[in-house]
């Protein structure tokens, strides 16, 4: 094969995305004929971890309307990249501000047009909404989504509910009794499956035929219990965030007040509507179970949840 030339682009906080780009794209690193090329996006002010409270909740109407902030513009190069690895976190149901960022970037622009992009995300369990913003973020710059990975917290929807947000706030990973947070280590390790699948597809050229080359690798699951809260939680966070960014930029002390009556009134939905929400979509899940099934499937798009070449790549 040709020599490739493949971008990965990648920011995180705890080191836990990092890693997971590390082992996905580990037997691409060990292919004499593959050149990779890892950048790290660095916001000017770095957001902080752990998070204090106000800081986190007051992210999310930049995080929710996609605003960028400023991040240190790569360096031009040369290089004409065969295949962006494009890894990312979700906040608040949303590309996380720095990748939001690097997408809305000259640089990206120039670099990423008409290119075959891989999105892999690695998030707590709530990412749909988010990669549907991501679809419009590249199509934009007229990159060409070819296949989308994603990696989840181990712990069920209600430990995780309580273990990520004391992570992101405190830096502690172990709570009491329940799941360690996170994404499981032993499922990082085992995204080396991918960079395996890649290698293959790019020995023939693969990434030149606009299509998935990661289908068949259990690359994405989407959970039919989820969507739906996403798409109400994104309809909230728009609301409140919209009035929220009238009042000041980030930090300012106008917003503090509605930030965390917004706090209040979110914990109060979870307890109160929530649940009634929950038996309610229920119901409507076994009533349009072909319509659901049909929105899961254009959701896993465009890799899929097939396993049928697990063995292969495993
Ligand atoms: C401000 C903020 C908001 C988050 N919102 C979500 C979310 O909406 N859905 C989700 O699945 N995970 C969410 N997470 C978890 C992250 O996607 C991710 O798992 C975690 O931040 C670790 O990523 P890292 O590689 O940057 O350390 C959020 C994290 C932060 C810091």
């Amino acid at each position: 094969m040709n020599q490739k030339k493949i971008l990965v682009i990648s920011y995180s906080q705890t080191g836990q995305l990092t890693n997971l780009v590390n082992n996905f794209t580990k037997p691409l690193l060990e292919n004499p004929q593959i050149e990779l090329f890892y950048k790290n996006i660095e916001p000017v002010k770095p957001y902080p971890f752990p998070w204090n409270l106000m800081k986190f909740m007051d992210t999310f109407p930049e995080s929710v309307y996609l605003d960028p902030c400023e991040i240190n513009e790569f360096e031009d190069d040369e290089n004409d990249y065969d295949l962006i690895i494009l890894s990312y976190q979700v906040w608040f149901l949303s590309p996380s501000i720095p990748i939001t960022s690097f997408l809305k970037s000259d640089w990206a622009r120039k670099k990423l047009k008409s290119k075959p992009v891989i999105t892999l995300i690695g998030c707590r369990n709530m990412w749909v909404m988010a990669q549907e913003k991501m679809k419009v973020l590249l199509q934009d710059i007229e990159a060409n989504l070819i296949d989308n990975v994603v990696l989840i917290d181990k712990g069920n929807s209600l430990e995780t509910f309580i273990t990520t947000p004391v992570w992101m706030l405190s830096g502690k990973k172990e709570i009491l009794m329940f799941t360690k947070a996170g994404i499981c280590p032993k499922e990082i390790e085992k995204s080396q499956r991918f960079g395996r699948a890649l290698v293959q597809a790019l020995q023939n050229d693969g990434e030149k035929e606009n299509k998935s080359l990661l289908y068949g690798l259990n690359a994405v699951k989407v959970n039919i219990k989820l969507f739906k809260s996403e798409k109400i939680g994104t309809k909230s966070f728009s609301i409140w965030g919209g009035w929220i960014r009238k009042l000041g930029k980030p930090g300012s002390s106008k917003r503090k007040p509605v930030v965390m009556l917004y706090l209040i009134f979110l914990l109060l939905i979870i307890v109160t509507v929530v649940p009634i929400n929950m038996i309610v979509q229920t119901i409507i899940r076994i009533i349009n179970k072909q319509s659901i099934q049909k929105q899961k499937e254009f959701y896993e798009l465009p890799s899929g949840n097939g396993d049928e070449r697990m063995k292969e790549f495993q």
